[in-house]
């Protein structure tokens, strides 16, 4: 596994930054279960904060988090579900543990997609329902986000190495239905439905979207080595930059839900 947590710098302000926008379609993504969770066990894979853990533990279900990022997983973790740290890839549990399975907003940092599918198809018993979202790949929405990456970059912002491969390699494999389609068959899973849509995620404002953004993992790092005043200017640089063209932010999402062969 990859030592380095690149989340560590991000997870103490995941809760008011990242999660405006990752917390609503977690939720989204629950709901798309095509059987009641409840009273089942169902993991957690790129759990991060726990987002998805928590829609599933109100759903009734009984979630188990892994993720790659200790610092994550460390986040209010008295309180949150059982969690181990762990790769998608490689996932430390043994074959059919599982009921369920979810992986929100992480199968598209693997190099090898189908590799990951079949991954949390071994985990989970026959039958069981394999739930995914990723960023899809259209950018019209973008043009927000791109302005606040433009103040960032003018402040001397330089995105590290992992996030340029995220972006143009690991990201597009499965920004699209066709391609999750395809790789969710290639891996094994049975009665794959996959839809793009524009996801509601309640953000409105400039200053929330700023929040989302700035609260992201690749410029967490960065971000906490500026002096306070810095930090606060920078903001309200990035919120001046966006005000002008706000409108209700509807990141294109693609979904996934997917069973897992054999009986239920
Ligand atoms: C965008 S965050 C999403 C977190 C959470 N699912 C949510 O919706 O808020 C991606 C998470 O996936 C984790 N992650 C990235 N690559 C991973 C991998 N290969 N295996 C396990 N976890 C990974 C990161 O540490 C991070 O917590």
């Amino acid at each position: 596994m990859d030592t380095e947590d690149r989340y560590a710098a991000a997870a103490p302000g995941w809760a008011t930054g990242a999660s405006r926008v990752y917390g609503p379609l977690a939720a989204q993504l629950v709901a798309a279960a095509p059987h009641p969770l409840t009273g089942r066990r169902v993991l957690d894979v790129g759990a991060g904060t726990g987002l998805a853990s928590g829609a599933r533990r109100a759903a009734g279900a009984h979630p188990v988090a892994v993720d790659r990022s200790p610092a994550m997983l460390a986040l209010d973790a008295a309180a949150r579900p059982p969690a181990v740290a762990g790769a998608l890839e490689a996932l430390p549990v043994r074959d059919d543990a599982v009921d369920d399975a979810v992986a929100a907003l992480v199968l598209n940092r693997v190099d090898d997609r189908t590799a990951a599918l079949a991954e949390l198809a071994r985990v989970v018993r026959p039958g069981g329902a394999v739930l995914a979202t990723v960023a899809a790949a259209t950018t019209a929405h973008r043009a927000v986000c791109d302005r606040i990456d433009a103040v960032v970059a003018d402040a001397g912002f330089v995105p590290p190495p992992w996030y340029a491969h995220l972006t143009t390699v690991q990201a597009p494999q499965l920004g699209d239905v066709p391609a999750m389609t395809a790789a969710a068959r290639a891996a094994g899973l049975v009665t794959v439905a996959v839809t793009e849509h524009a996801a509601d995620v309640g953000v409105e404002r400039a200053e929330d979207l700023v929040a989302y953004r700035l609260g992201q993992a690749h410029t967490a790092t960065w971000l906490a080595g500026l002096a306070d005043g810095e930090r606060a200017a920078l903001r309200r640089a990035a919120v001046a930059a966006v005000a002008p063209v706000m409108e209700p932010y509807r990141p294109p999402v693609i979904t996934l839900v997917a069973r897992t062969p054999g009986a239920r």
